[in-house]
């Protein structure tokens, strides 16, 4: 804005608002839309009526053009043909209209009025309504710029046109108005957060004259020092002796990251100043010497952040994974040997009557066969029993691959006393072996 332009403001400003002091400012203001018919009143029930008004002859501000008296308008006026007077002339009210508002009728009107013996004088000052523009703010091309923790102000800047309070600027932060204001800056102070990195505010301005608001939108960009984080969530590690460990720092910062590294026992151990965003811990065959205290360290230009861990390494010991697998795997064994022992004490209770099968485990009912049963998949190593030093017809092969029953059991033909089979658990493990088999009687089952 030129200096000349912000003279007229402030004349114009004084002219509309000084009110009440006896002088020829005392005007009030008139705002007409650019095309638009406008009606200038003055008062009824005159004798007569004058009206002056501004011309472009005259550079004094009432410069007095007169422009009607009663009923006819001056007709040398260059303008004359757009002006009319109107109202009910009968009741001595002359008002004057403007047909189409254009800058030659912007300015400084007159009424001069006289009813029975008392002079009126009605003063106003007619502008043409002009619409905001130069919405402006603080961001540079859109992205405005601070700290986390430190305060920041957003500013919206207008031109508010004419007249000024009937332009709105409101800054919008995810669809909600935050602050509003007639004036012609706004300012919002605030203090941001790492995670209003990114956010979006907008300034509108909305004002009738325009057919859609003015609006400009500003994203946030908020620099924050290192804070670092690990791929696992505990802080202290116990580590067995020989095992290897590791462990992944994750730097998160804006702006980037220029350095990362471990410190053990405060100490550097490990740097990285190109790949920035995060640095590996690795201890192949962990010793003793290794305990301590794990630091990592992230660095910016604004600061440092940094998370310690601590490595105690335990002696001399195999750490045994326990899963759920293992532990049926356990109990299944316990339980055949259970019932092997059983089927072996009832054997060694009476010879006359051997029953020719092994409850292994399994929960249907026994085949009437006294063939070798092959039913669940012989070749799977599974439980089994296998025979040795005997001869194959006579076969105590057999095997039980289904491990999701709860018990087995293993029908045999009996052969000669000498055969000895051995019981294999799952994993091929020996749950029982050398099962001597006494062949006394031999009942089919
Ligand atoms: C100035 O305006 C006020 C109200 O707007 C009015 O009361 C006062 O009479 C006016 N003075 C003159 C000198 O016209
Ligand atoms: C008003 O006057 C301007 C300038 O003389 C002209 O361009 C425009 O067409 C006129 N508008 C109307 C509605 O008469
Ligand atoms: C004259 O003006 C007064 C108020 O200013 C109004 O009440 C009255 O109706 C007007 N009379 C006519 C004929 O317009
Ligand atoms: C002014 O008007 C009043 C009525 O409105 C009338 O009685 C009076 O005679 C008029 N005076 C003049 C000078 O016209
Ligand atoms: C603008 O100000 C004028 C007086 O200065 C007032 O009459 C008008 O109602 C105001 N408009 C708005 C939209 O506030
Ligand atoms: C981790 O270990 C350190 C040093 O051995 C100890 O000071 C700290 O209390 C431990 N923290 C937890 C959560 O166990
Ligand atoms: C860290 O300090 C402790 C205690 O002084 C020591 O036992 C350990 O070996 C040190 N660890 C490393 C990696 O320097």
């Amino acid at each position: 804005m030129d200096k000349s332009n912000f003279r007229l403001i402030l004349v114009t400003i004084a002219l509309c608002t000084t009110k009440g002091d006896n002088n020829e400012k005392n005007a009030t203001c008139l705002y007409g839309k650019y095309g638009d018919p406008f009606i200038l009143k003055c008062i009824n029930n005159t004798n007569s009526t004058s009206w002056d008004g501004p011309s472009s002859q005259s550079l004094t501000v009432f410069g007095e053009t007169p422009y009607a008296h009663d009923d006819e308008i001056v007709p040398e006026l260059p303008n004359a043909e757009n002006l009319l007077l109107v109202g009910d002339f009968s009741a001595g009210e002359y008002n004057l209209m403007v047909i189409n508002l254009t800058h030659n009728e912007e300015g400084y009107y007159k009424c001069n009025a006289i009813r029975g013996k008392i002079p009126y004088e009605f003063r106003y000052f007619l502008r043409i309504k002009v619409p905001p523009k130069k919405l402006t703010t603080n961001g540079r091309n859109g992205i405005l710029i601070g700290k986390a923790g430190e305060e920041m102000h957003i500013t919206c800047n207008v031109e508010r046109g004419v007249p000024e309070n009937e332009t709105m600027i409101s800054l919008y932060f995810k669809g909600n108005v935050i602050k509003k204001t007639f004036a012609e800056m706004l300012i919002y102070s605030f203090v941001p957060r790492k995670v209003n990195n990114r956010d979006i505010f907008k300034c509108a301005v909305e004002n009738l004259l325009l057919d859609s608001p003015l609006e400009e939108t500003i994203r946030l960009k908020v620099l924050y020092q290192p804070s670092v984080r690990f791929d696992k969530n505990e802080y202290n590690f116990s580590v067995y002796e020989g095992t290897d460990f590791s462990i992944t720092c994750f730097s998160d910062s804006n702006q980037v990251t220029t350095e990362i590294l471990w410190e053990a026992n405060d100490t550097i151990i490990e740097k990285q100043i190109q790949h920035l965003e995060h640095l590996p811990l690795n201890i192949a065959n962990i010793q003793q010497h290794h305990e301590g205290k794990y630091t990592c360290v992230a660095k910016n230009h604004l600061g440092i952040g940094k998370k310690s861990i601590y490595i105690t390494v335990e002696c001399c010991q195999v750490k045994i994974e326990t899963t759920n697998a293992t532990v049926i795997v356990i109990i299944s064994v316990i339980l055949i040997v259970t019932i092997f022992l059983g089927v072996l004490i009832f054997l060694a209770r009476d010879d006359l009557s051997v029953d020719n099968q092994m409850y292994q485990s399994r929960d249907d009912t026994a085949d009437n066969e006294t063939t070798v049963h092959r039913h669940i998949g012989a070749e799977i190593q599974d439980n089994r029993m296998d025979l040795s030093g005997g001869s194959a017809s006579y076969g105590c092969v057999n095997a039980q691959g289904n491990s999701a029953l709860n018990y087995a059991e293993i029908i045999f033909t009996p052969g000669p006393s000498e055969s000895r089979c051995v019981v294999h658990g799952k994993e091929n493990m020996t749950i029982y072996s050398d099962v001597v088999l006494p062949v006394a009687s031999v009942a089919v089952h």
